[in-house]
């Protein structure tokens, strides 16, 4: 088969990593890709969120199968333009995607589901949203209603920080996205990310993860895309599966598929657990990054043949071969990150790098330049390695990291610290 991947991350990276080990991969373009990307696989120059021009560049290039990764181009409709032309994609519609896209829209979906989640209210006007603020009392979370790429989320740890937040969003601080404001309850408990294959009708639990967001060691600092991740997530036992399953997920799916507008994709549910008890924190419509690092290191070439049953509606006959094993990725960031960072700063000590089952560095914000590999983003390398006890793989992937030469970089030393 003819794959294209769209998208430019880490979390690309390792989704063309898994495909190019199975058989079935016969060509695989990556649009844009980074530099680690280009070294598996063709890169091409394409604008991703303009559904008409990735059905030509499918069209001329004989595409068989499209995984799309992020979020924003399946909030645009990209898929249904694709599938419109009549190519087999993963990845969900634009319906579907508001799961991720509007806060309110899956709260909606939430309470005709029954699903457990944060209490909320859902706001239009500024001095409402103050009101029931002063009436909930502090913490309290503020969410701006659209997609804010992992920005929009404000936890006030007062009544007047609140205020605040509310204020900024209303004043436009987060664009179109803050024109409504979800105000939820501060829920207690561990985070973890649990995602699970839906082809409409069938889901497929395929891993749970932990992710640190985080800037900062011991959990501290600004909010970041994230700066680690590991799987699986102790919290995340067979029986708080089985009821995020029950409780949440299946129930959400049902909703959709009533509607008339059934998900297909992978689901990221976003958890909360308190004393065995999951409850959503969010969706998200597409793989985690850096959680799809992990889960690709685990479950290797056998992910393409499960995101291919998902687009095909197969996945009631579709099996995970699980390996009792345990993936860690450290993100190797510019400095400054998630503020404001040099571009174009030069990274060494890549060409030893193990690249195997066990071993892979991951490609975010690279670029290739005169023959050397530069950092284009804020996130830019993803050290990732897979082992029998989450130690073995902390200690692999931090062994990779020592032997990265890129002063302009930096990453957190406490990766997997939760678990360990
Ligand atoms: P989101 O963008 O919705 O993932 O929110 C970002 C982060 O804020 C989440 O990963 C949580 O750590 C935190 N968060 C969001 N909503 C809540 C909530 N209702 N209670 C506690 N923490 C929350
Ligand atoms: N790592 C969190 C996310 O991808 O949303």
């Amino acid at each position: 088969m003819n794959i294209l991947i769209l998208g430019s991350g880490g979390r690309e990276h390792a989704l063309a990593w898994a495909v190019m080990q199975n058989p079935k991969c016969d060509k695989l373009i990556v649009a844009p890709g980074n530099a680690g990307i280009a070294m598996i696989a063709d890169c091409a120059a394409l604008d991703i969120e303009d559904g008409g021009s990735v059905v030509t560049f499918a069209e001329e290039n004989s595409i068989d199968f499209v995984i799309v990764g992020p979020e924003a181009p399946l909030a645009a409709g990209v898929a249904d333009r694709l599938r419109d032309a009549g190519l087999l994609v993963f990845g969900p519609s634009a319906e579907a995607a508001r799961l991720e896209a509007s806060k309110s829209f899956t709260k909606e979906i939430c309470d005709a589901a029954s699903a457990p989640t944060a209490a909320y209210g859902h706001f239009t006007d500024a001095e409402a949203a103050k009101a029931y603020v002063r009436d909930q009392g502090a913490p309290i979370v503020v969410k701006a209603d659209g997609l804010a790429a992992g920005k929009g989320v404000i936890i006030a740890e007062t009544v007047a920080e609140a205020e605040a937040a509310i204020d900024d969003m209303f004043g436009g601080a987060f664009g179109g996205a803050g024109a409504e404001v979800v105000i939820e309850e501060f829920m207690q408990g561990e985070e973890a990310s649990f995602f699970v294959l839906c082809d409409g009708t069938d889901v497929l639990p395929i891993g749970t993860a932990q992710d640190h967001k985080r800037v900062g060691e011991g959990d501290t600092g600004p909010n970041t895309g994230g700066m680690g991740a590991y799987s699986p997530a102790p919290v995340m036992s067979d029986a708080v599966i089985a009821k995020a399953m029950n409780e949440i997920i299946k129930p959400t799916m049902a909703e959709m598929a009533n509607r008339g507008t059934p998900f297909q994709g992978i689901l990221f549910a976003g958890l909360m657990i308190e004393n065995g008890q999951p409850r959503l924190v969010e969706y998200n419509v597409r793989f985690g990054d850096p959680e799809c690092q992990v889960l690709m290191m685990r479950l290797g070439g056998q992910a393409f043949d499960l995101l291919h049953a998902c687009a095909e509606g197969r996945l009631a006959e579709a099996r995970v071969n699980w390996a009792d094993d345990h993936a860690l990725t450290v993100v190797l960031a510019a400095k400054g990150y998630p503020g404001s960072y040099e571009k174009g700063t030069v990274i060494q000590g890549l060409d030893g790098l193990p690249e195997d089952s066990f071993h892979m560095m991951f490609h975010a914000g690279t670029s290739e330049k005169d023959g050397r590999t530069t950092a284009t983003g804020g996130r830019v390398l993803n050290a990732t390695a897979r082992g029998a006890t989450l130690q073995e793989a902390r200690d692999k992937a931090y062994a990779m990291v020592d032997q990265v030469n890129w002063p302009d970089g930096f990453c957190r030393r406490d990766i997997g610290w939760r678990a360990l």
